[in-house]
């Protein structure tokens, strides 16, 4: 693997020629928000808050291959502004109600709400009317949460095949499934791997739930990101 010189927030790095903004900028320690992207999946690029300027241009951290003399920039006012629009508008789409949500304290889209500061959407609600399949034996899918990331399709298929859950529909009814067949002698760890794939509380395990009181969860204690800043 050749090595190339790249240059994030104003500091230079040697890496590898193979991988990604995002990849380098976490290997140096340096946090860009992500909410598609889940480490050891192939990104793809959908929910754009990674975006930072590369080259002078707006660009996904998580597609983006380093070149030789990159010049990255991960946070300015106006980046944190776009980023902070995509999680208001990922509120307004969907039903996020967190004080009820066994994620809450340990859901990625709510600790960049925090990050972010946000307190009302600018977006009107939507409130769409989504329904909560508690079919299953292990797992709970509540819609309403669902931002359609597709990291648990996308998990299952790359790392696991096959793959477990499904996109139906299209459009603005598109909405993750189960394979049934598949996923029925689904033990507690697959059920719990599931759950942990997802970025908010559209994957919920059954039978288990606030085993950490809500107050004390990952993001109540350390804000997203904390844990890849400061390192050396
Ligand atoms: Fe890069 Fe979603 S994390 S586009």
């Amino acid at each position: 693997m050749s090595k190339v010189l790249i240059t994030i927030d104003g500091k230079g790095f040697l890496a590898d020629s193979e991988k990604t903004v995002l990849e380098v900028a976490r290997e140096n320690h340096i946090y860009i928000p992500t909410l598609c992207n889940l480490e050891g999946i192939k990104p793809q690029g959908s929910c754009r808050i990674c975006t930072c300027m590369i080259d002078g241009r707006m660009m996904t951290a998580c597609t983006t291959p380093v070149n030789n003399g990159m010049v990255v920039v991960t946070k300015t006012d106006e980046l944190d502004k776009l980023r902070s629009k995509i999680v208001e508008l990922l509120f307004a789409e969907g039903n996020h109600f967190c004080p009820a949500c066994e994620r809450s304290g340990n859901c990625e889209l709510q600790a960049l709400a925090y990050l972010y500061k946000i307190m009302v959407p600018e977006f009107d609600y939507i409130f769409p009317n989504r329904d909560v399949d508690a079919t299953h034996p292990k797992l709970i899918l509540d819609h309403n949460r669902c931002i359609l990331c597709k990291r648990c399709i996308r998990r299952k298929k790359e790392a696991e095949n096959p793959t477990w859950f499904v996109f139906e529909n299209r459009g603005n009814h598109v909405k993750i499934n189960f394979d049934h067949e598949l996923t029925a002698d689904m033990d507690d760890e697959m059920a719990q791997k599931a759950m942990d794939t997802c970025p908010v509380g559209a994957i919920i395990r059954k039978e288990k739930g606030y085993d950490v009181p809500i107050g004390r969860r990952k993001y109540d204690l350390h804000p997203i990101g904390s844990d890849i800043e400061g390192k050396e």
